[in-house]
């Protein structure tokens, strides 16, 4: 039988009030030095390190046991707790050292591919291949705690708000979020598959019908779409559905829920009610759904002040039904050179702007790159609707609305990140409401549900889905934080009348409604409760409350860019066997 000595201790707790105890501690060797007569063993687990000492008063086998050890050994310690002659302000344990009377050593290790320490800079396939060492890092493994707390005072608030978690099933027929699905071929019916679910959307609706009233649940959602630093293809959710409810009502629950979660994870006071903007507004000032409220830059609209000058390109794109619109960068004159912008209209090109015009107020005048064509008193002009001083810059793109606003948007961030003006301590939460209740299909052209096809139009516009559908507004809302839209949500149709003019604006046929939503439709046959909800991205909410950059720093086992898990080698080929039985042949090209 093998041993395992009796944890009375974790490394990392302990301090200066623990001076003279007798302790046990398991974990790994994250640094040895042989100073000769004395051996130090840095002691790392989940919640740091401590440092161990060998001195000659340890047996000798002990000694030479404890000299035998290289980094990531698994070991235990018995010692007593010391106070340190030299302390080490760097560590949370640097008061004390534990003066080691025994060890065991649990097992050994080969010199680990990677570098066990937070700073560590390995090459990211390296860290996902080698996840299990990554995440004994001490970041790794606050990450992992800290997302478990956020998980636990989630339950916790919406266990006392009268929630009850359900679990909704992971096979299921397609749901309609929007993206491509996962799907799941049936060995019972071969030629037929699953899909894994996008969100359970269509399951807490029809748990809605079956009388659950409120419902919650962390749930894993499956979306293949293309990966960014806050996207992967399997990521959580926090998915709520209230019955009953209207906007003001889910918003109200979830300003009490967001309250708690600052108070409980950080310590942080957020005022409520938050700050509601609507869909259109956001737009206009920041050129983005989900606005970064932590500075300025605000977008302008220019449309005014260009029509009558001589510069083809603003002039033709308002004849042709376009704007021109600008942002001001405070101080950006003299933060970015003539080569830095080169690069920011480079990038604006990635949404469609063909091009960028700046104006520059130096100190010995007005400058911009469209000198040709305005005279100085038309760029003061410019500079005057959005307030300009000396040092400012001044960015401007015409062009379609969208490609307008999209590349402001994006400028805007990029300008605040490149000037240091993003603090993720300081948090901005705001709901975005009023959304369109469709947009345009770039591809097709057609109509497409902006947020899902349940959800409410504002029923006061409806006159709109035959005039003019673009500009019908729907009861659907976001909260943004510091610029990530952190959850979405909407208050649904539940009426069978009102369901049908929707799919039929969306050009959805009978049998195609049939089809892909039929037992939803048939379900709100039978009572149907009015209700609303919305869904979290429990991974964006720890990333952006740990101020981590990515949502894979903040899973224990995330995909990489290419959608691979790196550390069992997923996907991969299935055998042949396996194919048959499904029913299915591989073409390979
Ligand atoms: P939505 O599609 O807006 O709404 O998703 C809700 C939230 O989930 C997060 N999210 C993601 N996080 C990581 N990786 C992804 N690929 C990803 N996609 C989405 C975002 C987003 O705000 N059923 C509706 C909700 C509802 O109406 O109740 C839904 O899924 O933080």
């Amino acid at each position: 039988m093998s041993i395992i000595y009796k944890r009375t201790s974790m490394c990392g707790e302990l301090n200066i009030n623990n001076v003279g105890q007798e302790v046990v501690l398991n974990g790994w060797v994250a640094k040895r030095r042989n100073l000769g007569s004395l051996i130090f063993v840095d002691l790392r687990d989940k919640t740091g390190i401590v440092q161990v000492t060998f001195d000659e008063n340890v047996p000798k086998e002990v000694f030479d046991l404890a000299d035998s050890v290289r980094s990531e050994y698994v070991i235990g310690v018995k010692g007593v707790v010391r106070e340190r002659s030299a302390k080490n302000d760097q560590i949370a344990t640097g008061d004390i050292e534990v003066e080691a009377t025994d060890m065991i050593v649990y097992s050994e290790s080969d010199t680990p591919p990677i570098y066990i320490k937070d700073d560590d800079d390995a090459a990211d396939s390296l860290r996902m291949k080698y996840r299990y060492l990554d995440l004994r890092k001490p970041h790794m493994q606050r990450n992992l705690s800290f997302r478990h707390k956020l998980v636990k005072v989630t339950r916790d608030y919406f266990d006392e708000n009268g929630f009850t978690e359900v679990e909704t099933p992971y096979l299921i027929k397609s749901t309609p979020e929007g993206a491509r699905d996962y799907i799941v071929p049936s060995r019972t019916f071969p030629g037929e598959f699953y899909a894994l679910p996008q969100s359970p959307q269509l399951f807490k609706q029809l748990l809605m019908v079956g009388g659950t009233d409120r419902y919650m649940q962390v749930v894993k959602c499956f979306r293949d779409e293309d990966l960014r630093a806050d996207r992967q293809p399997e990521f959580t959710q926090i998915d709520l559905e209230m019955s009953f409810a209207d906007q003001d009502t889910v918003i109200e629950v979830q300003e009490g829920y967001l309250k708690r979660v600052f108070k409980e994870c950080l310590g942080v006071d957020i005022q409520i009610p938050l700050q509601r903007m609507p869909w259109d507004e956001a737009m206009e000032r920041f050129g983005s759904d989900k606005p970064d409220l932590r500075f300025g830059f605000e977008l302008k609209k220019l449309n005014d002040v260009v029509e009558n000058c001589s510069f083809k390109v603003f002039t033709d794109c308002l004849a042709s039904g376009g704007d021109v619109r600008g942002i001001c960068v405070d101080g950006g004159s003299e933060f970015f050179s003539r080569k830095d912008i080169d690069k920011l209209t480079e990038m604006s090109k990635h949404y469609g702007a063909k091009g960028l015009v700046w104006i520059r107020l130096n100190a010995d005048g007005i400058t911009s790159s469209a000198n040709k064509f305005f005279a100085p008193e038309e760029l003061a002009e410019i500079a005057k609707v959005f307030d300009a001083k000396e040092g400012d810059l001044i960015l401007i793109v015409s062009d379609k609305a969208k490609v307008t606003y999209d590349t402001l948007g994006f400028l805007r961030r990029e300008c605040a990140g490149r000037m240091g003006l993003l603090n993720d301590k300081e948090y901005k939460l705001l709901w975005v409401v009023d959304f369109p209740m469709f947009e345009e299909d770039e591809e097709t052209g057609r109509l497409k549900a902006m947020h899902h096809p349940f959800t409410c139009p504002k029923l006061d516009q409806l006159d709109l889905l035959k005039t003019d559908p673009l500009k019908l507004k729907a009861d659907a809302y976001d909260i943004v934080l510091n610029g990530v839209e952190l959850g979405g949500g909407s208050v649904r149709i539940h009426d069978r009348k009102l369901q049908k003019m929707m799919f039929e604006a969306l050009g959805l046929t009978d049998e195609e409604c049939d089809e892909k939503f039929g037992f939803l439709i048939e379900a709100f046959k039978y009572g149907a409760p009015p209700h609303a909800g919305l869904a979290y991205g429990l991974d964006r909410f720890v990333m952006l409350l740990l101020g981590e950059p990515s949502i894979r720093e903040v899973i224990a086992f995330p995909k990489n860019q290419n959608a691979q898990c790196l550390v069992s080698g997923a996907p991969s080929v299935v055998d042949d066997a396996q194919l048959e039985e499904l029913g299915i042949e591989v073409r390979h090209e």
